[in-house]
């Protein structure tokens, strides 16, 4: 009798391929994948010409240089690759207009900056960060600049490496940006030579390999950047990267991740900075290292407000921060409520929030959407 592709693996066979999968890295198989997953150990079998689903396991489970091979294999056909140039607009325009102008006033003396892209991918990513940093940065070749992409997935970075792109990866791009810094070759994109060698490769697993490493690139960042990277992750391996971050960030340095994905997580080592077009997280300064962490209100004009960190049970104080900012009033007004609907993102929707009537987080993202809409419409 034939077997299936999925039924030749017992249920408490595929739960032990899932804990191994997630102990080696981070990701997180739901229950919906549960099938492909069975689909592809099958796959990965018959390539190997292995008859039992127990003896592939013992083989990823090993620590040989044939388990080595058979991971990254397998890492293929587990990670989702998806990315393009200067993903999340909003996140880039903090960079550009906030975030990276700040790092490179704070190192004019030094003129060295460490940056890196963690769950790299084929490389949109820190390619995007070079262009900023060459156009905000008018002799940059002055400049000490590290632009490191790491990723798992050894296949990404070799097309990384190469780095030619095809149009759908610049989907949201302006054509100035392909036409300043791509050649049009054979229908597909390449990055211009100069772009190209402001940025350094490395295969690095987030979850299993050591860092900060003093030794290597692996240390002491002005900022790192991870998005759509812990969204696939279980909460335990975000925790475990979380805390090398920490420690791979200099003093000051920054931590930015995708929208909502650290909402679980313990953050109380970071000082949080809240911008309109995102939450993002600080490595205290050097001298402040047993202070409760922070909450901090920003916004283009510079003007900070601190809070403690547990944004739960102090209230959000958007009359505080109203008086503090520079900007019109109408303006300031649109800016908190933006400020204030990020927050809420990051919260679990069914979260009631006692200093607001009890309401849920999901209620008041409703209420903060419609009065940004209101206002946005009233701003015109
Ligand atoms: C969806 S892509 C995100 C790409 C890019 N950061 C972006 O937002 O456009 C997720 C990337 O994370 C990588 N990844 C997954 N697990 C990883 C791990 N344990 N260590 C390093 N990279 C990992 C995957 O290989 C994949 O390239």
């Amino acid at each position: 009798m034939k077997v299936s592709q999925t039924e030749f693996l017992s249920v408490e066979l595929r739960q032990a391929f899932i804990r191994l999968i997630a102990k080696h890295t981070g990701l997180e198989i739901r229950e919906r994948d549960r099938t492909a997953l069975s689909q592809k150990i099958f796959l990965r079998m018959k390539a190997l010409k292995l008859l039992f689903p127990l003896h592939y396991y013992q083989l990823l489970e090993s620590k040989t240089l044939d388990s080595y091979q058979e991971w990254q294999k397998l890492i293929i056909d587990l990670t989702n690759l998806e990315s393009y140039f200067f993903r999340d607009k909003e996140q880039f325009n903090l960079l550009r207009n906030h975030i990276l102008p700040e790092l490179i006033q704070r190192k004019q003396d030094r003129k060295t900056i460490r940056i890196c892209s963690a769950g790299c991918s084929t490389g949109e990513e820190p390619y995007s960060l070079a262009i900023l940093l060459k156009e905000l940065i008018p002799n940059v070749e002055q400049w000490n600049l590290t632009i490191l992409g790491i990723d798992i997935n050894q296949d990404a970075l070799e097309k990384a490496q190469i780095g030619i792109y095809r149009a759908w990866s610049f989907r949201t791009v302006d054509p100035e940006i392909k036409q300043g810094y791509f050649k049009l070759i054979n229908h597909q994109y390449q990055i211009v030579q100069p772009i190209k060698e402001m940025v350094k490769f490395e295969a690095v697993n987030l979850v299993n390999d050591p860092f900060p490493q003093p030794n290597s690139e692996m240390r002491d960042f002005d900022l790192i950047i991870c998005r759509n990277v812990f969204i696939y992750f279980d909460q335990s391996a975000i925790a475990k990267v979380l805390d090398k971050f920490y420690l791979t960030l200099q003093p000051l340095g920054y931590l930015i991740t995708g929208h909502a994905e650290l909402h679980d997580q313990n953050l109380s080592q970071f000082q949080t900075r809240v911008f309109a077009e995102s939450l993002i997280y600080q490595r205290q300064a050097d001298h402040v290292l047993s202070s409760p962490s922070n909450l901090v209100i920003g916004s283009s004009t510079g003007s900070l407000i601190t809070q403690p960190n547990n944004f739960l049970t102090k209230e959000f104080s958007l009359e505080e921060a109203n008086n503090s900012l520079q900007t019109s009033p109408e303006q300031t007004n649109i800016n908190l409520q933006q400020a204030a609907l990020n927050l809420l993102k990051q919260l679990p929707p069914d979260t009631k929030i006692a200093k607001l009537g009890n309401l849920t987080a999901a209620e008041l993202i409703l209420q903060v959407e419609t009065a940004l809409k209101l206002s946005n419409g009233e701003s015109k």
